[in-house]
């Protein structure tokens, strides 16, 4: 059984007042534990100050990127150590708001995931095609491609240690979402993926949905098979919104 986690991707959105009172919110919202993992991921300047307000809470912090280097010359880079260092736990990874902005390749996302993975963080992998490619039918051939170029880079155990999230990009933002049948094709081709490299680790990994999800259509997507989460980006800034998505657990 895998167990549900809810990751609140916050983007380029915020401000020191503005995340004090979402943390506040949601933290005395009650998140339910035995329900879910909740995960929070601000922008860099904000780690500290989120690790802080959910301390005493089961509320985990992560980052939205990481370096592919450890250390050095590399102005504006932040490598996985120093996210682990104040206390991350997770990293998001090869969003495609990277993808497409920052010309990130899948090779750039398969070295940021070991990166974290040798800095002990748990990295978000995600993967997604564009609307023409899914109109082209080949969803699966990018998806799949997104997905083994990060496998094929690791080893056993660590493929087990992965979160993968599916986010269609066409999804994102757009208030269009992929219907719930739509979204477990893909989710259990994703873990068919898995399993061509660690049949065990397909069994355990978790697979996100992102893109659109919302509290009205949350229950219905959570309740697929191969759905064990969602990362959440427009309502993860309403603690209402982000806390009534966990619920629907
Ligand atoms: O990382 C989150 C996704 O990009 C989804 O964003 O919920 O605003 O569509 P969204």
């Amino acid at each position: 059984m895998r167990r549900k986690l809810i990751a609140g991707n916050w983007k380029m959105n915020g401000s020191v007042s503005a995340n004090a009172s979402l943390l506040a919110e949601i933290s005395a919202g009650g998140v339910d534990v035995a329900k879910a993992d909740v995960l929070v991921c601000p922008p860099f300047p904000y780690l500290t100050q989120a690790l802080d307000k959910v301390q005493g809470t089961a509320i985990a912090v992560g980052a939205q990127d990481c370096s592919v280097h450890d250390a050095g010359a590399y102005t504006s880079e932040v490598s996985a150590g120093m996210l682990r260092d104040v206390g991350c736990t997770y990293v998001i990874l090869g969003h495609s708001e990277r993808r497409s902005y920052h010309a990130e390749s899948d090779q750039i996302v398969a070295a940021k995931t070991l990166q974290s993975l040798r800095a002990g963080l748990t990295p978000i992998v995600c993967v997604g095609e564009t609307l023409e490619q899914r109109e082209s039918g080949a969803t699966d051939a990018v998806v799949g491609a997104q997905l083994k170029a990060v496998l094929e880079k690791l080893d056993s155990a660590e493929i087990a240690k992965i979160v993968v999230a599916y986010e269609p990009v066409w999804a994102i933002g757009t208030g269009k979402t992929a219907t719930p049948e739509m979204a477990q094709e893909v989710h259990a081709f994703l873990r068919q993926v898995i399993a061509s490299f660690n049949p065990e680790a397909a069994a355990t990994v978790k697979i996100l949905y992102g893109g659109s999800m919302k509290p009205d259509n949350a229950a219905e997507l959570l309740r697929q098979t191969d759905i064990d989460g969602g990362l959440i980006g427009g309502a993860a800034l309403k603690a209402n919104d982000f806390l009534a998505i966990i619920a629907a657990v």
